[in-house]
């Protein structure tokens, strides 16, 4: 799959701009702070309505605009074409349309142009909390299943409403209604963790073997899941049940749900060591990397065709070794590279945009 043409409307620096994109290796290129990140996020935007950059969408409009629209027109090669427009609103509010269709909630939008991105933030996927390594696995997982994202909405709110129930001073009030919560509460929870378990299982080959490639065969990435809960759906729902009456007076003291899965994480070895502790600045880059290719070809697998896959500034950390041997992993990929210097990347047969002030120059 892959993105044929962009339009940004307004969007950020951006006052009226086209991009034509080649179905192989894209190179946005441009000093600092010329629109190249802004660029990025409206693709990423259009492929999952959701931007890591942004806490008020209205933030994407020009300073000088009151509403800014992005549009894009993909080629699947399951789907045909595919088209996708945002129109933010000053107000607040959005308008997206899929295939000329409008669609009222931002679910409908995931799952038609699937993408995969790369910025210097996700370096937080190795080094931080466990919240980026969770977020990582629901982005990539409502992409693949729309069902998983609903069940996830569903999750946060449910919980939103136990924790507030476990603040109640009324002990009573809490132990009455606690069950009925529960038994919601563990029909989402179990949906996503044993979603987050498969994909975890057929992630952890495809991002050790990336991991080797990228490093030439020096080092050896290792991922787990540390989720407490295994088997099948009903299984876990089971030892869910198990856990949350377990842990109930801990819940009440605290004042919030202290098992499920808002709690998951995943390790990361590199050559045994835990990479978040022990690992080097361009090891980390290069582990997050390798999660992210991995990501890749599990759309490959599922769907049959790649991603389109955004590399925002993901290239300055690794020696030209392991930019090389990146670069040999994303054959038939349509990746969009974003760099402050296009010659010293060395990549041959790319497509490059030169960008200035909010224009392709
Ligand atoms: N709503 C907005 N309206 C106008 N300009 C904006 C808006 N939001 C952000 N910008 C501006 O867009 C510019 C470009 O930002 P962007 O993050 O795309 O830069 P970049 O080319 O990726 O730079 P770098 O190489 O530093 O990562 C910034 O100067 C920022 O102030
Ligand atoms: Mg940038």
């Amino acid at each position: 799959m892959y993105i044929s043409s962009l339009i940004l409307q307004n969007y950020r620096n951006y006052k009226n701009q086209i991009f034509e994109f080649s179905s192989g290796i894209n190179i946005v290129s441009g000093s600092n702070a010329q629109g190249k990140t802004n660029a990025a996020e409206a693709i990423f935007f259009l492929c999952t309505g959701y931007s890591p950059r942004v806490t008020r969408e209205k933030q994407v409009i020009n300073y000088e605009s009151d509403w800014a629209k992005i549009e894009c027109v993909a080629q699947s090669e399951s789907m045909g074409k595919i088209t996708a427009a945002i129109e933010f609103l000053a107000s607040g509010g959005k308008k997206i349309t899929v295939n000329g269709m409008s669609a009222l909630k931002t679910g409908e939008l995931i799952g038609n142009i699937n993408s995969v991105m790369f910025n210097p933030q996700q370096l937080k996927l190795v080094q931080e909390s466990p919240d980026d390594r969770r977020r990582f696995m629901d982005i990539a997982l409502s992409q693949i299943n729309r069902r998983y994202y609903y069940s996830l909405q569903k999750y946060k709110k449910i919980l939103t409403q136990r924790n507030s129930l476990l603040k109640e001073r009324d002990k009573d009030l809490i132990y009455q209604t606690l069950p009925a919560w529960d038994e919601q509460l563990v029909l989402c929870a179990s949906a996503i963790i044993n979603d987050r378990n498969k994909f975890l299982k057929e992630l952890k080959p495809l991002c050790e073997s990336a991991h080797l490639t990228i490093t030439g065969g020096s080092e050896r990435l290792e991922i787990s899941s540390e989720s407490k809960y295994e088997g099948s759906q009903q299984q876990i729902a089971e030892q869910l049940y198990e856990q949350l009456s377990a842990k109930i007076e801990k819940d009440i003291e605290v004042g919030y749900t202290t098992v499920g899965p808002h709690r998951d994480d995943i390790k990361i070895k590199i050559n045994g060591q835990d990479a978040r502790i022990y690992g080097s600045q361009g090891q980390q880059r290069t582990a997050a990397l390798s999660l992210k290719i991995g990501e890749v070809n599990i759309f490959k697998n599922h769907f049959g065709e790649f991603p389109v896959l955004i590399l925002d500034d993901a290239m300055s950390e690794l020696d030209q070794s392991r930019r090389k041997c990146l670069l040999s992993l994303l054959d038939g990929v349509q990746t969009i590279i974003t760099c402050t210097d296009a010659e010293s990347l060395n990549i041959t047969g790319g497509k490059t945009f030169k960008i200035q002030a909010g224009e392709i120059v």
